[in-house]
């Protein structure tokens, strides 16, 4: 089983970033936790990020015949990317939209997801522990299958 974990803009920053929302863990340590319970939960794990919204969509695209299921923090894109809410809908795999703050209880432009029709579902507010959730849901729904 492969998964794909992708970040979107500013979260390169992580660590230095508003540690007071979204905590001092890196990146890089982000990964590296989501890569040990993907070994643990036999999947291979593979993460990309980019600040870059065209990039985030090829890779979106791209993932569809390489992976089973997607991981996807989209960073501000959340709120307002119609691109990449397209390509979510457009690739046959599911996607797990993560969060490491709370989207819902910070400002009112942050409440609202316009990938989240589009997503699997949606994990928020629980810091990097939102992805290893998100990996979870991945391996859980890639095991059942597209029919899944
Ligand atoms: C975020 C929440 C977004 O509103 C914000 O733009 C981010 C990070 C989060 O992980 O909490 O960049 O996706």
């Amino acid at each position: 089983m492969r998964i794909l974990v992708l970040h979107g803009p500013n979260l390169n920053l992580l660590g230095k970033r508003e540690p007071q929302v979204y905590g001092t863990a890196t990146l890089e340590e982000i990964n590296s936790a989501v890569t040990a319970l993907g070994r643990e939960l036999g999947a291979m794990v593979e993460c990309y990020q980019s600040n870059s919204e065209g990039a985030l969509v090829d890779k979106l695209q791209a993932a569809d015949d390489r992976f089973d299921a997607v991981v996807f923090n989209p960073g501000a894109f959340t709120h307002y990317s119609y691109a990449l809410r397209d390509a979510i809908a457009a690739v046959g795999i599911p996607v797990v939209e993560v969060h490491l703050s709370n989207i819902h209880a910070r400002e009112e432009f942050r409440r609202h997801s316009v990938l989240a029709p589009a997503a699997a579902g949606q994990i928020s507010g629980f810091g990097p522990d939102s992805y290893l959730l998100g990996l979870r849901a991945a391996v859980a729904l890639a095991g059942k299958g597209t029919a899944g």
